[in-house]
């Protein structure tokens, strides 16, 4: 049977690169997954302190998270919901991975340096990475690599800036399978339609919860009118007329993707979608964008406000139930791998 297994970051509520790349597409593997299907949703907290965190913040961010995932459409009934950081196997697991992990396949990993604003051929020894560069962040891969393999997850749902990742967990998995006995599960990478959602004030970067414009994203949470005023203000081109084209007009097209996303109903594809909205000017595009965005953006947001400001235990109880199946699911690998290595 499938095992389904994902995991955000808490940054607070999430942007619409979460939504569209990763969220939505858990939702509808939940709604469409076989009884026997397990599907496990994690919050990464423990992948979220590889950058200094603020306690109070951190602690009200995994909230959030956690709140935003029941408000996008997760059911906690079908779906196992779950603070990473309460599963003490996925560290454990990662502990014994990270002894088999070679530093020389770590340091091409570019996730490290761009979060360390360092360019991609950065090296993990040279003096001017050595002495910021946290053991923890450089770990990061292995504690994802373990967050997947703990659960013998067979598909990942992720978009495509995590796709280095999973093909690090997959090299994991067949390095520990031939070294001890076959016991990991190899994981599909599963990319959503919309895999790289584009910042809007920066067309050429993917939307982030790290810009520090808030201008450049979209929260879940946003009302019609901070929907409207971003989007306003979105950049784009003076070229008349709308056409569909990341490569030459990447601020325009990022809209009709995101419009195209939101609501697969309104065209065929984005191409066609562009075709249809070719005479409008930009402003009127933008107006249309907003709309569709608000249309169908506002339940989530209208459930995720009545979760937060309501009754605590229900995200509780979620979560101690959450945690309760994961670690049934963590316990049982974490028992053969420690079997497979001796430290049973
Ligand atoms: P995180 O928290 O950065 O992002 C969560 C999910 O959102 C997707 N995403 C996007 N998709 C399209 N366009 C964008 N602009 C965009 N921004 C983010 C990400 O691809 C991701 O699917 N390391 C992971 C969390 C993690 C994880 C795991 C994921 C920890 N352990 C195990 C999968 C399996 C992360 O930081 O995602």
């Amino acid at each position: 049977p499938q095992v389904i297994f994902s995991a955000i970051q808490p940054t607070g509520a999430p942007h619409l690169g979460n939504y569209l790349g990763a969220l939505r597409q858990w939702v509808k593997l939940q709604n469409e997954a076989l009884p026997e299907t397990t599907l496990l949703y994690s919050v990464a907290d423990l992948h979220a302190i590889t950058l200094r965190q603020d306690p109070s913040i951190l602690r009200e961010w995994r909230k959030q998270m956690l709140a935003s995932l029941i408000a996008v459409g997760l059911d906690p009934k079908r779906s196992i919901i779950f603070h990473q950081s309460a599963i003490p196997a996925h560290s454990e697991l990662h502990w014994i991975l990270s002894c088999n992990a070679s530093m020389g396949y770590l340091s091409r990993m570019t996730q490290w340096k761009s979060k360390m604003a360092l360019p991609e051929n950065a090296n993990p020894l040279d003096t001017s990475s050595k002495a910021k560069l946290k053991l923890g962040l450089f770990s990061y891969p292995v504690l994802q690599a373990a967050d997947i393999l703990i659960h013998r997850a067979t598909h990942v749902p992720v978009g495509a800036d995590q796709t280095q990742h999973l093909e690090y967990a997959r090299e994991v998995a067949s390095g520990f399978n031939h070294l001890h006995t076959p016991i990991l599960t190899l994981p599909s990478t599963i990319l959503s339609p919309a895999k790289r959602i584009m910042s809007l004030t920066q067309p050429l970067k993917k939307m982030s919860k790290s810009d520090p414009d808030p201008k450049s994203r979209i929260l879940i949470t946003d009302t019609h009118a901070t929907i409207k005023r971003k989007i306003k203000s979105a950049l784009t081109d003076s070229i008349e007329g709308i056409t569909y084209d990341p490569v030459t007009r990447p601020g325009v097209s990022n809209l009709i993707e995101m419009m195209y996303c939101m609501d697969e109903s309104v065209a065929e594809s984005p191409v066609l979608l562009a075709n249809e909205l070719k005479d409008l000017s930009m402003r009127a595009l933008k107006e249309k964008v907003a709309d569709t965005i608000e249309l169908h953006i506002r339940d989530v947001r209208e459930r995720y406000e009545s979760i937060v400001f309501g009754d605590a235990k229900v995200l509780m109880d979620i979560n101690e139930e959450g945690v309760r199946k994961a670690k049934q699911s963590a316990d049982a690998t974490l028992k053969l791998v420690r079997e497979a290595i001796g430290l049973d």
